[in-house]
């Protein structure tokens, strides 16, 4: 069975391939009612986790939960090692994600509304990751659905896969003259803009930006906050546990709303209190600015790419595709349209945008073809000058091809000039105009790469952090070689060219 698994930070959503149509699983809850998604949660029964609807009813009951798992992925301090905090246990985080991505597999096999599929048939799936999402964050990823179960298949940027569902669905939109789509994903902890060109069935992805850490969650959090403050109270008088049942209260509230919608009203510690929906959109409209933002910046960069003039990109755009659930909060369209107009296209399921795009991915008999761009920089801070100057090196540019089906290398030479390397790996989201990284700056690995061929004939037990960095003449050629592969995971190989000497390591985040 071939499966586009879309793992978000509060809904799982799947979509099958069944011959040549693209079907969004459905489940039952453990009310029996059928939903699309499953969601992303960990509850603790008595002293072992449970998932999904399950979590869902005991956390409603107060019993210890974990949300967002995806969003400790995102952190670069995540190993596989990281444990968490549930009720009074510490619990493996990556053991958790694996118990809950079984589960999903369990339900698709047993409870959904695709036949049953044997045990010894492979679920075969495309599985998604944020865009900017780092080597460690994509190595989890994987790591987890591959013991969950599942045969991985691919694995796509979640834009990407929403823009293959937009041309799927509205093909005619693009022309020759409009071949761009924007997406536009706002999930329940991530926002994320992608550029796609289209040509036929090549998809190429031009560019991404995006914010792992603003989301429909944090909506919730800004609506809990106004109606705390006009009960004239605050988180820290109300306690977590009665904050938290306010920002349940708020995601509901905010699900509900329509376009029509005036006034919500939210209990407050059993107290009804009301703010009028304009007031919330108006607090909400720096998150929604900031999603905007990331979007402009997409195009300024793309016209800078082309040289060409300003507001040529956005003439350029076949549509805007508004995906991710929680972009269903009616402000966001009118604002979009407020911008640009007629072509702000929202998704028929905007929740499931991405699994149908994962699922088109996953069939070969579709004939998409995907090309990606790296959406997130590579580069070193290295020693200079004896030790005492650390300059740092653009290795990987964001604009990076990379492929989906292969991987790809770059290389570069030169003669070391010190006794011992050190590289102070990192990955980015920009760089300023000199060239130094900004915005989010990531470490994603250290390497002590020894070029002084008697200290690489030292044993492993010596610490090469001990050994002084000092300059040399005439040292040793040096190739460093960067490997993306077909996940996005970055690994470096520092070969010695004069004696052979090799140290290689995946950049997937520390202690891998
Ligand atoms: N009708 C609605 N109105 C407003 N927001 C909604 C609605 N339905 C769902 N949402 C919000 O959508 C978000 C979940 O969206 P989605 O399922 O696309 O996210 P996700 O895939 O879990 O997260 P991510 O893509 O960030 O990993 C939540 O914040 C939820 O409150
Ligand atoms: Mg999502």
């Amino acid at each position: 069975m071939r499966l586009g698994v879309d793992f978000g930070t509060t809904r799982t959503t799947v979509a099958a391939v069944d011959r040549g149509n693209y079907p969004v699983v459905a489940f039952h809850d453990e009310e029996d009612d059928v939903r699309d998604y499953i969601p992303s949660l960990v509850a603790l029964d008595g002293d072992h986790p449970v998932f999904g609807f399950l979590a869902r009813d005991l956390a409603l009951e107060g019993v210890p939960h974990l949300r967002s798992m995806k969003r400790f992925l995102a952190d670069t301090a995540t190993t596989t090692t990281t444990t968490v905090r549930l009720g009074n246990r510490d619990l493996n985080l990556l053991g958790l994600v694996t118990g809950f991505l079984a589960e999903v597999a369990h339900a698709v096999r047993t409870s959904s509304s695709i036949a049953e599929i044997p045990e010894d048939e492979p679920l075969e799936a495309v599985v998604g990751v944020p865009a900017h999402a780092h080597s460690g964050q994509r190595f989890l990823t994987l790591e987890a659905f591959h013991r969950a179960g599942f045969t991985v298949v691919g694995m796509l940027n979640e834009p990407s896969a929403a823009g293959l569902e937009y041309t799927h669905r509205h093909a005619s939109t693009v022309t020759s003259r409009r071949d761009r789509i924007l997406v536009y994903d706002l999930g329940g902890g991530t926002f994320d803009a992608s550029l796609v060109a289209v040509d036929g069935a090549v998809h190429e992805v031009l560019g991404s930006r995006g914010n792992n850490l603003l989301g429909g969650d944090d909506f919730d959090v800004v609506l809990a906050q106004l109606v705390a403050h006009t009960a004239r109270t605050t988180a820290g008088d109300l306690g977590e546990r009665k904050w938290t049942a306010l920002i349940d209260a708020a995601r509901e509230a905010k699900e509900s709303l329509s376009p029509q919608s005036r006034f919500l009203t939210l209990d407050v510690d059993d107290r009804p209190v009301s703010v009028s929906a304009a007031d919330f959109y108006e607090a909400a409209r720096p998150l929604i600015a900031s999603t905007i933002q990331t979007m402009e910046l997409l195009i300024r960069d793309d016209e800078a790419d082309a040289g060409a003039a300003s507001g040529t990109a956005t003439a350029d755009l076949a549509g805007i595709y508004v995906v991710g659930g929680g972009s269903e909060l009616p402000a966001i369209p009118r604002a979009l349209r407020e911008r640009y107009g007629r072509r702000v296209h929202r998704s028929p399921h905007t929740g499931a945008s991405t699994a149908i795009g994962l699922a088109l991915s996953a069939d070969p008999d579709a004939g998409y073809t995907l090309r990606e761009r790296l959406s997130r920089g590579v580069g070193v801070f290295r020693e200079r000058e004896s030790g005492s100057l650390v300059s740092f090196d653009m290795i990987l540019s964001p604009q990076m091809r990379v492929s989906t089906s292969k991987s790809v290398t770059a290389t570069r030479a030169y003669r070391a000039a010190h006794n011992i390397g050190w590289f102070r790996f990192v990955e980015y989201t920009t760089t300023d105009v000199d060239g130094v990284p900004r915005g989010a700056v990531m470490p994603i690995g250290e390497v002590i790469m020894p070029f002084d061929p008697l200290i690489q004939g030292l044993d492993d037990t010596v610490d090469l952090r001990a050994i002084e960095v000092r300059r040399t003449e005439d040292g040793p050629m040096i190739e460093e070689r960067y490997t993306v592969d077909p996940h996005g995971i970055v690994e470096v190989s520092l070969t010695d060219l004069d004696t052979g000497f090799v140290l290689t390591r995946s950049l997937a985040g520390k202690g891998l």
